[in-house]
């Protein structure tokens, strides 16, 4: 109902509760109840006895009237789950992929202001304060298994893509799924999914952007790495905004993907590595490696040159 009402409310302009009242077949007390609601929302609105109401400005909020408001994607972020706050996005978004059959579309949204357990890779935590974009998207892709890697990095292009333009701020990607500002990490991308021997049942992508996060409430043994949006522009960025550029970004890519253009893709995020020319050293977890990354082949591993020459691919590892 409040989503109804937003779209009456004259935006720097009045419009009075009668009218208001008609338009949505409910009463005046009714408008009045669903305004103190938007007010509670920080949604600043103010009434006047003759001229009636007129909203003054909208909350940067991850609310869905919010995100969906001018959202000109086809699919994703069509549904989304919104919570203030809940343990992590990602969970949440496994558990409504496994009801598929329950109408759970491809490109539903889990949003949250804040975790309070998010995920990292490799079982760590993901700090995730108010101020930063934490969402996870459900998807469906008709691919085999091993296109994870794909869409983990047509992810970072899309986030790289958005952040770009909505901040003019020129981030990096390092493989697989960091995204750093200045050699610091400024959003990390978490790919889950369920596969069958040759074909992905769902994917969960999850995605924790740090936004207008101060740069003293980062814990201190990730504040050296770690860097905020914020900090680097100087300013608050607008999260709505920030959002609503990432899934236009997000759809176009996966879009790409599912037409079986990768290549142009992986060109992309060429131009944005962090990675390719340096000389890096890959924890596998049981073994590590070092040497010279000189490529990321089309199904999205690194390619390291040993200094014995020989090239290896990895699938899967932490640089630095
Ligand atoms: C990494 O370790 O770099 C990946 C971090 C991914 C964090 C995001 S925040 C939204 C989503 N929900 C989670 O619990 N994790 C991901």
């Amino acid at each position: 109902m409040t989503g109804d009402i937003l779209k009456y409310l004259g935006e720097k302009e009045y419009i009075s509760g009668e009218v208001l009242a008609q338009k949505l077949g409910i009463s005046r007390v009714a408008v009045w109840k669903q305004i103190q609601r938007l007010k509670n929302m920080e949604y600043e609105i103010i009434a006047d006895q003759n001229l009636g109401y007129c909203l003054i400005s909208r909350p940067d909020l991850l609310i869905p009237q919010e995100v969906q408001r001018g959202l000109s994607t086809k699919y994703i972020g069509k549904e989304i789950f919104y919570f203030p706050e809940l343990k992590s996005t990602n969970i949440i978004a496994k558990e409504k992929a496994l009801h598929r059959a329950e109408g759970i579309n491809e490109g539903t949204l889990i949003i949250t202001e804040r975790q309070s357990a998010g995920k990292g890779r490799l079982g760590r935590e993901w700090f995730s304060p108010a101020g930063g974009i934490w969402l996870s998207i459900i998807l469906y892709p008709q691919l085999p298994p091993f296109s994870i890697s794909r869409i983990t990095l047509m992810t970072a292009v899309a986030v790289v893509k958005a952040i770009k333009m909505c901040t003019q701020i020129e981030p990096q990607i390092k493989w697989p799924n960091d995204i750093l500002i200045n050699e610091k990490k400024v959003c990390g991308i978490l790919t889950e999914m369920i596969a069958e021997l040759d074909i992905i049942n769902w994917v969960v992508v999850g995605i924790g952007i740090n936004v207008n996060v101060d740069h003293q409430k980062f814990p201190e043994d990730i504040q050296a790495n770690t860097i905020s949006l914020k900090e680097v522009s100087g300013k608050e960025v607008l999260r709505v905004k920030l959002a609503q550029t990432f899934l236009q970004e997000f759809e176009k890519y996966y879009d790409k993907l599912r037409r079986k253009e990768f290549s142009s893709i992986l060109k992309e995020w060429k131009l944005y590595s962090h990675t390719l020319g340096r000389k890096i050293r890959v924890d596998m977890g049981e073994r590590i490696i070092t040497g010279e990354a000189v490529d990321i082949n089309e199904e999205g591993a690194l390619v390291l040159k040993k200094e014995d020459g020989e090239r290896v691919e990895i699938i899967s590892g932490t640089v630095s």
